[in-house]
Parts: structure tokens; C-alpha cells; sequence
């Protein structure tokens, strides 16, 4: 089958491993003689995968490397084509969507062994692309907001004021949608109203600035970054002394520790500083699926590539002009 895979090993034979030795694009290739992977455990199911989608800074996740990891994607919609003997939840024909484990990929191939955690029945008003367009980065969402900040996904028991940076990426649209849905007071920050405010205003968000102007607003309870860098730092002057404080951008993973050490949290030790990786869960994609089912949600494509075309598609995944909605894998 064809699958695109990560290169074990520079030129020199010198491994990819993170954070050092980060693989670039040019380590992509895709290779037609992947043997197809075969059922080995309970609770596996392999899907024809018919569609994934693309993360930016995906290569800077460091659970892609050995020993284990060479297939990319973690997005899949597809058919079931193999069921485990023991299986009772999922049958062969099947149509389902979900993400698999960070450290697992897999979804950038003809076929792929997902497990029953990962997977849940494909909603019929989807799809193939906006089904794959929605697990990772709802999941994400949703964990960000309900798991780890610990929000009330309903407000009336206390309604907080919410930062969100990125609002209009992949992840920022499901977290934008997910907190006004839950009645919280939602603040957008962005790098351009110009080409973002429309668009976020038509997905709920209450007041819109831009980077260079959260100075000036109100402290917020609750900030929830995606974009990590000067953005994320820009935060501490933002949020309550009390407040929370979640990143998930791929390369943030030592922010609390270097924000410390240059002095930038400075007065703000009170503040619950989180990172966090997104997990497969059956439990928040069912709750996902209903937001899709009642029409609350929706997968927004903004592009649709093949995979002979993933490496130009990784590369322009961090072009800003490609429109709202992530870039999708036609398997
Ligand atoms: N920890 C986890 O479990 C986990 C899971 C999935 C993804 N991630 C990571 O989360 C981050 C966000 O993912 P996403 O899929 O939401 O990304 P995305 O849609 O590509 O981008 C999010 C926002 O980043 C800004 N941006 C885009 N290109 C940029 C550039 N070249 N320089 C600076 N900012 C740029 C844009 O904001 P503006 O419109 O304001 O410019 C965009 O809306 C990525 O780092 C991804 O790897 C983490």
C-alpha cells in the first residue's frame, strides 16, 4: 500500500530524533510498498482510511520518533475492513472517523490499524473530508477547555472570561465555538482582524483584538494559547493573578519553566500555568459527534491535496493564506 512515512536518519546515518535533531519536510516520502498492517489485538480494527488531515509543527512532536513511530497522520474517516474476533462495538463496512495516539500516526496510508478508544461511527451529514477535519483538533478543544482547565460547559453555574489565541486556526475555531456553546464570554486575538474578525464573529467569539492590542483589555480568567512564541509570553500581562493559563502549541512544551527563568510570569505565581497533549477518547468524541449531529459544529476544509502532494501541504500549512478549516488528505 502506499503510506508517507518519516525517514528514520539524516544522510549522514545520524538519527531524527527531538528536540535536537528535528526532522525536516524533505524527510517525508511515499513509498508504495508499505505492507498493509494486520490485526493483532483486541479492541484494533483496521480502516480503509479515506481521508486525514495535516498539522502544522507536526514534525516537532516529539512522540513521532523512534522507536516506534514512521507513518504520519493521526486524523482518519474511513471503513472498517477488519474486525478483531472479540469484537461486539464495530462491524466490517462500517463508517467511522477519529484520531489515533500521537505516538502511533498511521492515518497518511491506504490503510490503518485503529483501536475502538480512537474510533466512533461517522455521522451521515458528513463527509469523508469534513469528517476528517474535525477529531485532533476538536479533541484538542474540547480536553483544553472541560478536561484540563476544568470549565463548566455550562456557564450558568459561573460564567468566566476567556482568551483564546489562534481563534481562527484549526484548533482555535472548535475552541471558540465549544466555550461561547458552553455560555462563556469569549475574547478572540488574532494576528490580523482584517482578515479574521468576520469570520469570528460568525462563530460566536464576543469581542475581537489583535496581538498587538491585548494590553489594553480587561484581565481574563482563563487564557487557552495555540500559538506559543512572543504570543503566549504577551499572556501574563493579560490574565487574572488567580487566573489559568493552557498551551498547547507544539513547541511550548517548556514555557512555564523558561517564562520563569527570564522573569516574563513575574507577580503572576498564582496562576495555574498548564501544557497539555490531546488524548484519543471515545468519551469526548461522543460528545463532539452530538454537537455535529445537532448541526452545532461542523469540519471546515479550507484545502483538499492527494497524498502524493503531503510534503507542499506540511510545508504550507503555516501560510496564513489558505482560509479557515484544516488541509485535508484525499487518501
Ligand atoms: N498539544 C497537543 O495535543 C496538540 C494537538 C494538535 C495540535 N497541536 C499544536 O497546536 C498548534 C495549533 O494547531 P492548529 O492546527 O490550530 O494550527 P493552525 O490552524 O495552523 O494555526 C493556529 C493559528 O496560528 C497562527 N499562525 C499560523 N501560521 C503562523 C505562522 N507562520 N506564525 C505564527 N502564527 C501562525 C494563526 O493565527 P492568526 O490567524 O492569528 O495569524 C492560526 O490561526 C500547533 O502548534 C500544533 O502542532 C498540539
Amino acid at each position: 500500500m502506499r503510506a508517507a512515512r518519516i525517514r528514520p536518519t539524516c544522510s549522514d546515518g545520524t538519527p531524527y530524533g527531538f528536540p535536537g535533531n528535528v526532522a525536516p519536510s524533505s524527510a517525508i516520502e511515499i513509498p508504495d510498498n508499505v505492507p498493509v498492517p494486520q490485526i493483532s489485538k483486541p479492541g484494533e480494527l483496521l480502516i480503509q482510511v479515506k481521508a486525514s488531515t495535516v498539522y502544522k509543527d507536526n514534525l516537532e512532536w516529539n512522540e513521532l520518533y523512534p522507536p516506534s513511530h514512521a507513518t504520519l497522520g493521526n486524523d482518519f474517516s474511513g471503513i472498517v475492513v477488519a474486525v478483531h474476533d472479540s469484537e461486539q462495538d464495530f462491524r466490517v463496512g462500517d463508517h467511522v472517523y477519529g484520531m489515533t495516539h500521537a505516538n502511533r500516526g498511521g492515518t497518511w496510508a491506504e490503510y490503518a490499524i485503529v483501536t475502538t478508544e480512537e474510533a466512533v461511527k461517522k455521522p451521515d451529514n458528513l463527509s469523508w473530508e469534513e469528517a476528517a477535519a474535525i477529531p485532533g483538533s476538536a479533541l484538542t478543544a474540547d480536553q483544553a477547555l472541560f478536561r484540563h482547565v476544568g470549565l463548566d460547559d455550562a456557564a450558568q453555574n459561573g460564567q468566566k472570561r476567556i482568551l483564546i489565541t489562534g481563534p481562527a486556526g484549526g484548533i482555535g475555531t472548535f475552541l471558540v465555538q465549544f466555550a461561547v456553546l458552553a455560555g462563556h464570554h469569549v475574547v478572540a486575538a488574532s494576528s490580523s482582524n482584517e482578515r479574521n474578525e468576520s469570520f469570528l464573529r460568525s462563530i460566536g467569539a464576543n469581542e475581537i483584538v489583535e496581538y498587538t492590542t491585548m494590553g489594553t483589555l480587561d484581565k481574563v480568567d482563563v487564557v487557552v494559547d495555540s500559538v506559543g512564541s512572543q504570543v503566549l509570553a504577551d499572556c501574563w500581562s493579560v490574565i487574572k493573578s488567580d487566573g489559568t493559563l493552557l498551551s498547547f502549541d507544539a513547541c511550548s512544551w517548556g514555557y512555564r519553566e523558561e517564562h520563569k527563568e527570564k522573569g516574563i510570569s513575574k507577580g503572576k505565581e498564582g496562576v495555574r500555568a498548564l501544557y497539555m497533549i490531546a488524548e484519543p477518547s471515545r468519551e469526548s468524541m461522543a460528545r463532539i459527534t452530538e454537537h455535529v449531529a445537532k448541526g452545532n459544529i461542523k469540519g471546515r476544509v479550507s484545502k483538499v491535496v492527494s497524498l502524493s502532494d503531503v510534503r507542499e501541504a506540511y510545508e504550507s500549512a503555516h501560510s496564513r493564506g489558505i482560509g479557515h478549516g484544516k488541509i485535508v488528505v484525499l487518501i
